[in-house]
């Protein structure tokens, strides 16, 4: 639909997670009189940082170096990760947390006053931050809104669901037109005009039935920049978390997670008749890196026949329970289950997106004056399998990097032309059976008959019959079904075993053929995926 409104902004921000958010907060230190808009389909907290539990990994123990936090990135990564963007996550990683911290976040301390650290899995040192014991997004969050509420510079337009992207004559992106909801003079399809984007609009977990990521998550991000023309790489690695509060066979949407941090100050997983299945399975055990315990747990499943697994926390007794981890005690409770008393019932769920929309180090997608930042981005941290609280520290140092390079090439403006790719509505009723198809094939283990059958049902599933209304839900069911069909080609297409990877028919990794990238284009003739 054409715009019915236009906003104009130095510089527009789609999402409000900590890479959103840190974005807006870092570009209006460097350019005070610049005007930053803040786009977010939602409210400013409706993301999936909030949800964060176990915290942020940066190097703070004067007995951990960068060197080892790159080395245990690129363990978990599985010879996939780019070298020189882990190496700037870890060197740059401490300087943007204490950054964080000086925007006003508040974090653990130990009593006399240094940041408390954790472990998590693929960690080898105990370096990971929180908050309120497992409660670290939701302080994160907090502490960004109130930064960003505090600073007139950064507008905030919610409700509005990203369409496309705006470019000018030369390609470059000029800004995006949007949705918006309910938002006074800017209600429905309108466009903001900036001299650079930034997406930051995290993940696609709901493309699954069963996931720990919130509602918003649909690969809006991707979707867009496929659309626009822009390279996305290794959307096959679909992390599953392996600790999810499991609430039976048929509970589906957003699940409870349980932290990993849990089992780094000394949970353990065990089957049902109580053996700890991990303890030979990898010289870490339980804190083995999230792919490989997944794989332990999903083998268990299958030996014992049984839907899930155990959690067992009950040494920690209550005082632990309440104090270090009360979001987790809280919501198990909620669902009648006493973890000092008896283990936690868990199964993997879809957690996190280690694939995206393909960036340098700066944050530059393929597409000049488009940055992609956060869960959405592909900066190569994270490889076939992402360490775990690396999210975080991702969202914000490359969310410093994003502001500091579009403060340094201070791109003109110019009048967008009118975009070809327009983002398409399909019938949002076909939203479970999408998640469905893709639990069944496309999930933690897949086949090439598993992938097949998942393609072709998503191909049906493109059938609309019905005149579809231009409603939130419309767009964002044609998100799904973009990004579930380029998952699902580059799973089938990549013939091995490798990370959160996981191939029935090709078992093993096989670094001769498979140690390079899928990056997929969208383009006139349909997906086009090449091998790099
Ligand atoms: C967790 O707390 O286990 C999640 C941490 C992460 O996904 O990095």
């Amino acid at each position: 639909p054409a715009p019915g409104w236009t906003a104009e902004a130095d510089l527009v921000v789609v999402g409000s997670g900590i890479a959103g958010l840190t974005v807006a907060l870092r570009y209006t230190e460097l350019e005070p009189d610049a005007k930053v808009l803040v786009v977010t389909k939602d409210v400013l907290s409706s993301g999936s940082t909030r949800w964060a539990q176990g915290g942020i990994a940066a190097v703070l123990d004067p007995r951990d170096t960068p060197e080892e936090h790159l080395n245990d990135t690129l363990i978990a990564g599985v010879g996939l990760c780019d070298v020189r963007a882990v190496r700037t996550l870890v060197t740059e990683g401490p300087g943007a947390l204490r950054r964080l911290i000086e925007r006003g976040a508040r974090f653990d301390r130990t009593p006399d006053g240094r940041l408390q650290l954790t472990r998590e899995g693929g960690h080898r040192r105990s370096r990971i931050v929180h908050a309120g014991g497992d409660a670290t997004g939701a302080e994160v969050q907090r502490a960004l809104i109130e930064a960003v509420r505090a600073r007139p510079a950064i507008e905030v337009i919610e409700h509005a669901l990203v369409l496309d992207l705006l470019k000018d004559a030369r390609g470059r992106a000029r800004g995006v037109t949007l949705h918006v909801m309910g938002e006074g003079a800017r209600d429905g399809v309108g466009a903001v005009l900036a001299r650079a984007v930034v997406l930051a609009t995290g993940g696609m977990g709901q493309v699954y039935a069963a996931t720990t990521n919130p509602v918003v998550s649909t690969g809006d991000g991707v979707a867009l920049a496929l659309r626009a023309g822009a390279v996305v790489r290794d959307l096959e690695f679909v992390q599953f978390h392996p600790t999810v509060l499991w609430l039976g066979a048929d509970s589906t949407g957003q699940q409870p997670l349980i932290s990993e941090a849990v089992r780094g100050e000394g949970a353990y997983l065990t089957d049902h008749e109580g053996n700890r299945f991990m303890a030979d399975a990898h010289e870490l055990a339980d804190l083995a890196p999230r792919d490989v315990v997944a794989k332990g747990i999903m083998r268990t499943m299958r030996a014992t026949g049984r839907d899930h697994v155990y959690l067992d926390g009950r040494h920690f007794g209550r005082r632990k329970w309440e104090t270090r981890f009360p979001t987790i005690y809280a919501v198990c409770r909620e669902h009648g289950i006493d973890p000092v008393t008896e283990p936690i019932p868990v199964a993997p769920a879809a957690h996190y997106a280690s694939g995206g929309v393909r960036t340098d180090l700066r944050g530059r997608t393929s597409i000049d004056g488009l940055y992609a930042c956060g869960e959405v981005a592909c900066t190569g941290v994270h490889g076939a399998n992402r360490l775990a609280s690396n999210s975080l520290l991702e969202g914000l140092v490359f969310a410093e990097r994003i502001a500091e390079d579009v403060h340094a090439a201070r791109p003109a403006p110019g009048d967008p032309v009118p975009s070809e790719a327009a983002s398409g509505l399909v019938d949002p009723r076909i939203r479970p059976r999408i998640q469905a198809h893709m639990s069944r094939g496309a999930s933690v283990l897949r086949s090439r008959e598993s992938l097949r059958a998942t393609a072709k049902a998503l191909l049906d599933a493109r059938w609309t019959p019905v005149e579809v209304p231009p409603r939130t839900e419309s767009w964002e069911a044609a998100n799904l079904l973009t990004v579930a069909t380029v998952l699902t080609g580059a799973a089938a297409a990549r013939l091995e075993t490798r990370g959160s990877h996981w191939r029935e028919d090709h078992g093993t990794r096989d670094d001769n053929e498979w140690l390079g990238h899928l990056d997929v284009t969208l383009t006139e003739e349909g997906l086009r995926m090449t091998y790099t």
